[in-house]
């Protein structure tokens, strides 16, 4: 079984004190930081890029989990590789515009863990071809694009058929997790947590993130 991990997503974070950010989580008991990429094609949503993963490397000492929502990954994978992204993850609804199982294997080849992330439409067994080649599934349980959106139950059962497909890596799962939903995520089989509101929303971080891993914890 794989640990649970926790990840808050630092789109929720005051970009006006982000080192700040960043160490508030990480001393909470953070177990990754999520950085959701955004490049106003592939969502209707614009973020940051290389340029502010390298700045949030500098005083993380938690790995970086970097969530690609962009058109082309091919062109900018290096970039955030260069930048410092310990799990770098892309969509799986670019796939016509190159080659994912190339860009995986260099990825990994690279030293950073690979994961490939499907939207709440987006049917699991798209992702049969590159089974052996992901070390991270992020399954989204809302639509890419925006913090703060309500939780997609419906999308629970496509961890299971990633395991029917063979898949044994890491299950990440990603919009809408709080207190009320993780429970039901761990059932349907997730280890890893992205949390954004749920986490930077608190007053407590510390305590948020404790509450989150001991719901997890408990639903095992
Ligand atoms: C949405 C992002 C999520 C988002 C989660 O496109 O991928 O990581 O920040 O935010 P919450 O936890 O507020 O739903
Ligand atoms: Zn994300």
């Amino acid at each position: 079984m794989h640990p649970i991990r926790i990840a808050p997503s630092l789109l929720a974070a005051d970009f006006t004190r982000l080192a700040d950010e960043v160490r508030s989580v990480e001393a909470g008991g953070a177990d990754w930081l999520h950085l959701d990429v955004m490049d106003g094609h592939f969502v209707p949503n614009l973020t940051f890029g290389p340029f502010i993963t390298a700045a949030i490397k500098k005083c993380a000492t938690k790995p970086l989990d970097v969530h690609l929502m962009i058109t082309d990954p091919w062109r900018y994978a290096d970039a955030f590789l260069d930048a410092g992204a310990d799990l770098l993850t892309f969509h799986i609804e670019v796939a016509e515009r190159g080659d994912v199982g190339a860009l995986l294997a260099h990825i990994r080849q690279r030293g950073a863990k690979a994961g490939l992330s499907l939207q709440p439409d987006t049917d699991p067994r798209t992702l049969q071809p590159y089974v052996r080649q992901l070390d991270l599934v992020l399954v989204m349980s809302v639509f890419a694009g925006f913090g703060g959106q309500k939780f997609m139950p419906s999308v629970l059962p496509k961890v299971a058929v990633l395991r029917e497909m063979g898949f044994a890596g890491e299950v990440s799962m990603d919009g809408g997790i709080g207190s009320s939903t993780i429970a039901d995520a761990t059932r349907a089989g997730t280890n890893a947590f992205v949390a954004g509101t749920a986490v930077f929303g608190a007053q407590d971080r510390g305590a948020r993130i404790a509450e989150l891993r001991a719901l997890a914890t408990a639903a095992r």
